[in-house]
Parts: C-alpha cells; structure tokens; sequence
C-alpha cells in the first residue's frame, strides 16, 4: 500500500527524506505542517501532487494520513509523537527520538494503548548494508578487545555560536548539543553491536549555554570499553574501529560508512562495504514502509527496533545525566 506521508520541520534533511520516501515507491507525500503558510507552501512546491499546507499541527496529524516524519527540533518531538499516535497516524521521528527516559516511557505506554501504530526513529545509518555487512563482521571475530567510533563535524550553524547566537542545534533548550545530535549515532552503533553497556561515562566540553559542543564517552562493556568521540564545533577526520586480536575492522565514519575493511593483522586487508544509494535515507524509509505494510510477518524485527530505541534513549539520557547537562524538558 502506498503510505500517505505528512511531514513536521520543513529544512533540508525533511527534503531529503521524502526524496527517499518516493525513491522507495511506497509513499507519496500528502501533507506539510509548518509554522508558516508561506515556508510551508515553498516546501510543498519541491514535490508534484495534490498536498495540502497545515498551520495546525493538530489539523495535519488528523486529515487523513497514514504516517507522519518528525524532524523539527528534539525538544518537540515527544508532543508530536503523542498527537500522532493518539490519532492512528504511525511516527518516522528524527533522531534523537525524544529528550529523556520520561518522554520514551510515556510514548511506550501510548503505544500499548495504540497497538497499531509503529513508533521508528530515523537513525539512518543502522539500516544502510553496510552497517549490516559491519555487524556480521563484528560478530564473526573471535573476540572483541574494544572500540572506537568517532564522528565529530564542524556544524554549518557553529560560525553563529560563535558570533554570540543560540542555533536550536547547540542549545539545550531544544534537547540538542553534541551528544543528541552527533553521538547518538556512535552510541546507535555500539548499542546495535555490543548491547547495553555496564556502565557510562560522558566527559563533555561545554558550550557557554550549559549544553556540550563535544565530548568523549566512555562505555564500559564486561570484558572490553567503547569509546565515542563526537562533537560539532571541530572536524576530526580520525576513523573508526572494532578491535579484535590480531584483526581489527576499520570505519571510514560510523555515521556514514562509505567504507568498512577488515584487516587480519597477518597481512590481509578486505573491503567488505559496498557504495550505497546517493541518498542515505532510502534504506531505512523502505525498511520503516516493510515493517508498516507487514504487520503481522514483521512483529518480532519491529520489536527488536522499538527496543534498541529505549536502550539509545536510555543510554543517551544517562551520559548526559554525567555530564551534568539539564534540558527544560526533563522538568516536564
Ligand atoms: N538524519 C539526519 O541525517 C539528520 C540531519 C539533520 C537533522 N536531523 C534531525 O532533524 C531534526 C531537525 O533538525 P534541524 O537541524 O533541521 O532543526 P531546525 O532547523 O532547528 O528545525 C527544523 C524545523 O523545525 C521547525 N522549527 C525550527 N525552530 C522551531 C521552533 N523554535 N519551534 C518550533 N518549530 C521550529 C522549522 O520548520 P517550520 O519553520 O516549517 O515550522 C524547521 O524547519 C532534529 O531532530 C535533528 O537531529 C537529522
């Protein structure tokens, strides 16, 4: 069945995603909610077909569409989601899915009272083949000695940080920094391949509004750490890497995954990635439209994904907890 998709965020990375979306086949977009009429139409005028403009979240998330995609600020994610579910309307929310454990909890129980509805957060990199030809690698090594996954950009929006503004990005007002934004993706990767750590530890440096702007993170596993190196205010060009023994395997970014190589450490080294779609969000847009229009046949796959967003969300909200950063909406 071909999904009726509305949208909420109207920047780049919402364009990209219903690109996607339509590359799958499996959605057509029907409805765009934006603050604004004017922002809302420019958006709706990238894409042919009949779509309406919404002003009211509550009139978008009630006109009739299956799913919604969620990619406005973290701190409003968890209310949209709920409006969406209590209507029947299945959610694509961006990472990081919602601020803290709190939020997740009470989606969780919603989603027990809407049994019908799919809860996905958009981590895109987790449903690329290469992450997948990375974990059946990782789970093929003999032993696990360590990790270390980095992904540290200098954000478009820093140059304003620094010229004394508050971009929603860097601000703890809007549950973002570099820990929500950038290390959830280290973090989805380690929680994916190892599961959940023992214990976690946050080492933020802080931005002058009490948020991060980078950090390093400890996750202590019982026979081996990860170590996540993430932020926004720099460019690290270090890779990644899963420490075996002799061998390792070596990430050219955890996020993006354009190349994975396993080395014995005897002499041999393979490719083991493939290049991806140019757009990196049709994988998961074609997984989430599966596991909507198979219910029954993708129970247990939907499960295990719902799951491992409650361990990120609770792993993430514990690290900051470390760290000593507060969001408003953990007085909620
Ligand atoms: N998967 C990825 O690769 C990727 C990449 C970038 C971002 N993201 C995620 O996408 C989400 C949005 O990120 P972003 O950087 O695009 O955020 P943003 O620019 O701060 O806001 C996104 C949209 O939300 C609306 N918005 C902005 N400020 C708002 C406010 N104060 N109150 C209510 N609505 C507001 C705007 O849409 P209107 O003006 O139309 O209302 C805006 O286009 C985040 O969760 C982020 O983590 C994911």
């Amino acid at each position: 069945m071909t999904l009726q998709l509305g949208i909420i965020g109207t920047n780049w990375i919402t364009k990209m995603f219903v690109e996607a979306a339509h590359i799958t086949g499996d959605y057509q977009l029907k409805a765009v909610y934006s603050r604004r009429m004017e922002s809302g139409q420019t958006f709706a005028d990238n894409f042919s077909g009949d779509i309406e403009v919404y002003t009211d979240v509550n009139d978008m998330l009630t006109s009739g569409i299956d799913v919604v995609y969620i990619a406005s600020p973290n701190s409003l994610h968890f209310i949209q989601a709920a409006i969406a579910i209590r209507n029947g309307v299945h959610v694509i929310v961006e990472k990081s899915a919602v601020a803290n454990t709190n939020e997740f909890e009470q989606l969780y129980s919603l989603l027990r009272e809407h049994p019908q509805v799919r809860f996905f957060e958009a981590a895109r990199h987790i449903q690329q083949d290469n992450f997948k030809a990375l974990e059946t690698c990782v789970n093929s090594m003999e032993h696990i000695s360590g990790a270390t996954f980095v992904y540290e950009k200098y954000s478009s929006r820093f140059d304003a940080y620094l010229a004394g503004e508050e971009p929603n990005v860097l601000s703890p007002k809007f549950a973002a920094g570099a820990l929500a934004d950038l290390g959830v993706y280290p973090l989805y990767a380690a929680i994916k391949l190892f599961g959940l750590p023992n214990s976690q530890h946050y080492f933020a440096t802080k931005l002058r509004n009490g948020g991060d702007g980078r950090g390093v993170a400890i996750l202590r596993y019982q026979d081996f750490d990860v170590t996540l190196i993430f932020g926004k205010g720099a460019n690290s060009y270090l890779h990644s890497e899963v420490l075996g023994l002799r061998d390792t395997i070596l990430i050219s970014n955890i996020a993006e995954l354009e190349e994975v190589k396993y080395n014995d450490g005897q002499g041999q080294e393979k490719v083991i990635s493939k290049p991806g779609p140019a757009n990196p969000m049709v994988d998961e847009a074609a997984t989430f439209a599966r596991l909507i229009n198979q219910p029954s046949e993708t129970e247990a796959e939907y499960q295990d994904l719902l799951l491992l967003s409650q361990r990120v969300n609770h792993v993430l909200t514990a690290l900051r907890m470390d760290a000593g950063i507060v969001f408003p909406n953990d007085k909620k």
